[in-house]
């Protein structure tokens, strides 16, 4: 439940982002491909690590929950198929099926679910396994992938669309393919350059990791002796404060972050009028001066370094109070943008051009509501429009806030924001 502010800028404090959700959930998927236990820290407490971790336990690995660090020992991995009921809710699945064809020689898994913002395929996988040696069969939406006798052999894979889970699914395969792969047109995420870091300090062989041409020259089982890896910032946590921060901080700090990361986010709103001191780890947005309005912009998502699909849903709050009109274009999901009916119903000016396009006139006074997160992202957005509105929301559904956020309410409660979490 949410008391809104109606408009006031009284956040202020410091609120510091947690470990990445699609860095950590990577690298405990690339757990499988060691000879000895793995130790993460900087792990968020949030519902996806809680479900990698039964999928991980249900393939026979011991993985062991402390505070922040999560040890993982693969040792005990007995089986190769993963299992249906978690992967149907959890997209990052589809990372682990690499990891266990390279280890095992085989792996069976389900088609992988997430969120409600498109079809989801995964051709790309399939074909890349494919050229890896690998024959994949498809039964009941369930996917067989059985390694040549002797183990993947190094391919050379060109990705017709740039995708983030399937670079890294490959990445993680081809460590263990005897010879040399190539991933051409590869996502160019910060989190894929992190998982390549750890794998390499691990005994991995990967080159170009962070650009478009990655080359790995496969080896034995990977080795961790002992060395802790540190989750990167999440850059969409620290781009959401942000948003959250130009429009309702009196003097607010985020911290523990790589403003680097959110470049694009940071230079847009500036030029928009809002207040931010970029640091190296921190960002730091004080309330512009009375009077001051805050302008629009337009948005088009893109793959990185461009602007990110998971920080469109906050964005479209700012611009429902930004001034003027702001287009936005969805590029990379097809169904990423029907939250925004429930910020119409809130108050906001937005007309539907088509499934992927929008136009905001603002700005717009919100109104508290009662609404359901239709996914992480758009259920963090919700939050945003709920502290920023005039009178109290309740927001269903926070499981999907909960699968990306750790303890939301506590850290936006610390900063000024009235949040309870209700039991139902
Ligand atoms: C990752 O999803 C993230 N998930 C998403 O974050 C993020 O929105 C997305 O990258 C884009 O940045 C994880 O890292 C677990 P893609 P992913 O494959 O890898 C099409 C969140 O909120 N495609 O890069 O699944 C696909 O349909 C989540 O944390 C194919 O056509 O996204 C999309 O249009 C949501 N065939 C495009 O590629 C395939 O085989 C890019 O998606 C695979 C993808």
């Amino acid at each position: 439940m949410v008391e809104g502010l109606a408009g006031a800028r009284t956040l202020r404090g410091e609120i510091p982002v947690r470990g990445a959700k699609n860095a950590v959930l990577k690298a405990m998927a690339a757990s499988v491909l060691f000879a000895d236990p793995v130790r993460l820290t900087n792990v968020p407490n949030i519902e996806d690590v809680s479900r990698m971790a039964e999928l991980l336990s249900g393939l026979g690995a011991t993985v062991t929950h402390r505070g922040r660090a999560l040890v993982i020992d693969p040792r005990g991995i007995r089986s190769t198929t993963v299992d249906r009921g978690i992967s149907e809710r959890l997209r990052a699945s589809v990372v682990l099926a690499g990891p266990i064809l390279a280890r095992f020689g085989s792996v069976s898994f389900p088609h992988p679910g997430g969120d409600v913002i498109g079809p989801r395929p995964i051709d790309i996988f399939l074909t890349g396994f494919r050229k890896l040696g690998a024959r994949v069969t498809v039964s009941d939406r369930h996917y067989h992938i059985r390694a040549p006798k002797g183990g993947l052999r190094g391919g050379d894979i060109f990705f017709n669309i740039v995708s983030v889970t399937a670079t890294e699914s490959l990445m993680l395969a081809a460590t263990l393919a005897k010879g040399r792969t190539t991933l051409w047109n590869a996502a160019l995420e910060p989190e894929i350059a992190h998982l390549a870091e750890f794998l390499n300090r691990s005994g991995a062989r990967i080159r170009g990791a962070g650009t478009a041409t990655i080359t790995i020259d496969g080896g034995k089982p990977l080795r961790a002796r002992g060395r802790a890896h540190r989750t990167m910032p999440d850059r969409i946590e620290a781009g959401s404060f942000l948003i959250l921060a130009a429009l309702a901080a009196k003097d607010l700090s985020i911290t523990d972050c790589e403003p680097e990361h959110i470049r694009i986010l940071v230079e847009l709103l500036r030029d928009a009028g809002v207040s931010i001191t970029a640091g190296k780890t921190s960002i730091r947005v004080r309330a512009p001066r009375r009077g001051k309005r805050l302008e629009g912009f337009n948005i088009r998502t893109h793959e990185y370094p461009g602007f990110a699909t998971d920080l469109q849903a906050p964005t479209v709050v700012y611009l429902t109070q930004a001034a003027g009109q702001s287009a936005v274009f969805e590029t990379i999901f097809e169904n990423r943008l029907n939250y925004t009916a429930d910020l119409v119903r809130m108050g906001a000016d937005i007309t539907v051009w088509d499934p992927q396009r929008i136009l905001i006139k603002g700005p717009a006074p919100l109104v508290g509501r009662e609404l359901e997160g239709p996914d992480i992202r758009a259920g963090l957005a919700y939050l945003i429009a709920a502290i920023i509105a005039k009178g109290r929301s309740v927001i269903d559904n926070v499981y999907h806030i909960d699968r990306g956020y750790e303890r939301i309410e506590e850290r936006l409660r610390a900063v000024g924001a009235d949040v309870t979490r209700v039991e139902s």
